[in-house]
């Protein structure tokens, strides 16, 4: 993809549905009594990987024209080999599904998804009593015998919702009760679900408990607009002068917003407009309006709400004046890439003063971005995150290995240029 600077972008865009939240209704819809139906699911090659994982493992999932996905019904089958692709949540959470059934399966992913950790799904899987084996340094391949769990009390080691709804769909199928605790609250999109699907659910300062083998109630999930997509038209309204967007029916549940809440704090102009539920999570349309920017230091507790949003908060922070410094940001060098030394290797690239931490970054701006050569490093993240940061920059700025973005976002840039005035 080749982009130039662009003057100004302004009006209404309708980003695609929250993957988290769409990952979720579809895994859970098989665990329910009844028809799941889901509307808004995203097209995403995440969410389709988990569509046809969940179908080798006999899920009888429709999808309609209208996008409506329906989730009837699922007699569970041995011995597949499921392929999660590049998707991180597929893996993880479809490993606490096999693991609370009495069958075994294999679940492999692309050469982005072999690299990154599966040890912290099958430590606690194991300690419920899955038998799990994997490739070389817990990573996947892996494979999978359930059933017969027993539930446990499991502290996360990592802040990691992936890992946090593992367990917990886990132990919706073991015998008796499973606790998680978490240190920092990451994303409770599962939470909020399994209440609206009637399960036993107990929330308590830190730590989740739920009930084995009572049956959940099948619901009709509305998926939000992913806040996550959203966020690099927020930063590219924020960033140019002149400029405006709306955002509808955006999910606005608290513990994905640390981006909203960082950039007001920079300074920049977000207004919520009305506000409602879809099941249990929070909605609003979002007014976003051209802002100067100052640099801030990032709150470590606060970064699980905004941890997928910092490759395009670190663009925003090269136009912010003065520093802005993220520390505690270990986990990203663990995603589709290591999001550290992209952002960091790219924004240099591009004219960028940014510093590589151990745990972070340390950006001082504003800087005059200049067009260059910069690479997705095969992150979908790290690809918008660049094409935000190329309307920004003078000249032409080329990135290789864009076609990534299909992974969460296939429309992004036919979005954006309906945007581009
Ligand atoms: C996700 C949780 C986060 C996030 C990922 C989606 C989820 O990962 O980065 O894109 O849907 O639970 P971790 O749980 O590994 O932090």
């Amino acid at each position: 993809m080749i982009l130039q600077r662009a003057d100004r972008i302004r009006g209404t865009i309708r980003v695609p549905g929250d993957k988290s939240i769409a990952h979720r209704a579809l895994i859970l819809g098989t665990i329910a009594r009844g028809k799941q139906v889901v509307e808004g699911v995203p097209q995403a090659a995440d969410v389709q990987s988990t569509i046809s994982c969940l179908r080798s493992l006999g899920a009888f999932i429709e999808e309609m024209p209208d996008g409506r996905v329906l989730n009837l019904a699922t007699d569970f089958t041995s011995g597949k080999k499921l392929d999660a692709g590049n998707s991180g949540t597929t893996a993880r959470l479809l490993s606490g599904l096999i693991a609370g059934h009495s069958l075994y399966s294999t679940i492999d992913g692309d050469r982005s998804l072999r690299r990154r950790p599966m040890t912290r799904v099958t430590t606690p899987l194991e300690e419920m009593g899955a038998e799990v084996s994997t490739a070389e340094g817990g990573r996947l391949p892996m494979t999978i015998r359930g059933g017969n769990l027993k539930g446990i009390r499991y502290r996360l080691p990592v802040p990691s919702a992936q890992v946090k709804t593992t367990v917990l769909i886990a132990g919706l199928l073991a015998e008796g009760k499973t606790t998680v605790e978490e240190g920092v609250p990451t994303r409770d999109h599962t939470e909020r679900m399994l209440r609206a699907m009637s399960a036993s659910i107990r929330t308590d300062d830190g730590s989740i408990t739920v009930e084995g083998g009572r049956p959940l109630s099948a619901v009709h999930v509305k998926v939000p607009a992913d806040i996550s997509s959203a966020a690099f038209f927020i930063v590219a309204t924020i960033c140019l002068p002149s400029s405006e967007i709306y955002l509808p029916t955006t999910g606005v549940n608290p513990t994905r917003t640390g981006l909203l809440s960082v950039l007001e704090e920079m300074g920049a102009n977000i207004e919520r407009v009305g506000g409602e539920s879809y099941l249990e999570e929070p909605v609003s349309d979002l007014v976003v309006k051209s802002s100067l920017l100052r640099g801030v230091t990032i709150d470590p507790k606060i970064l699980p709400t905004l941890i997928d949003e910092l490759p395009v908060l670190a663009v925003a922070a090269t136009q912010a004046e003065g520093e802005t410094v993220v520390t505690g940001a270990e986990e990203l060098r663990y995603k589709e890439s290591d999001r550290i030394a992209a952002i960091v290797d790219n924004l240099s690239a591009l004219g960028a003063d940014i510093e590589e931490r151990d745990d972070g970054f340390v950006v001082r701006g504003p800087s005059k971005l200049k067009g260059n050569q910069v690479s997705s490093c095969g992150d979908h993240r790290i690809a918008m995150a660049l094409t935000i940061a190329g309307l920004l920059a003078e000249g032409k700025t080329e990135i290789t290995g864009s076609e990534v973005i299909d992974v969460s976002y296939p429309a992004f840039f036919n979005d954006l240029r309906s945007l581009l005035r």
